[in-house]
């Protein structure tokens, strides 16, 4: 279950980048729909990762000594998942200005983009098989 997780999670990242990025190109309705709602996808994986996974679950149940060591387990613990949640914020504020044909679309898509590009754990595998 939790490879299986880990491997969807992996990969729809690459599909909401595709769209965050095309929605810069072009900030309208229907693309940043796709971006909202793969981005939606990807948070509600995270979470069910989170529930899932031995590294997350581990670092709950040693709280303190985590946050005061620091590293990978700090990082998926308090780190990861609130900027996929502020991302998630910024990309449905775009999304529904974008509906209203407001310019200020794009910059909400862009600002999307940027948390996410901050908020993606690059060290792990690229492409997990
Ligand atoms: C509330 C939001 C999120 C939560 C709770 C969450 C949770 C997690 C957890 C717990 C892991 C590590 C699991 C493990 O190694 O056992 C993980 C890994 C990862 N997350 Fe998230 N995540 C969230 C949002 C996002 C978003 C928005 C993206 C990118 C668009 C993302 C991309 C990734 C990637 C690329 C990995 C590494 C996957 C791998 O090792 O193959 N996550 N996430």
């Amino acid at each position: 279950m939790h490879e299986v997780l880990l491997f969807l999670h992996g990969w729809v990242r690459w599909f909401v980048l595709l769209f965050g990025l095309l929605t810069l190109l072009r900030p309208e309705p229907r693309l940043g729909a796709f971006f909202a709602h793969t981005l939606t996808l990807q948070v509600v994986l995270g979470v069910v990762l989170a529930f899932t996974s031995p590294l997350f679950q581990g670092a709950l149940a040693n709280l303190p000594a985590v946050m005061a060591a620091g590293g990978e387990a700090r990082y998926f613990v308090a780190e990861h998942w609130v900027g996929g949640l502020v991302a998630l914020g910024l990309a449905h504020a775009g999304l529904a200005q974008a509906r209203k044909g407001k310019p200020r679309a794009r910059l909400l898509f862009g600002l999307a983009l940027l948390v996410l590009l901050l908020s993606i754990p690059w060290f792990r595998p690229l492409f997990r098989l």
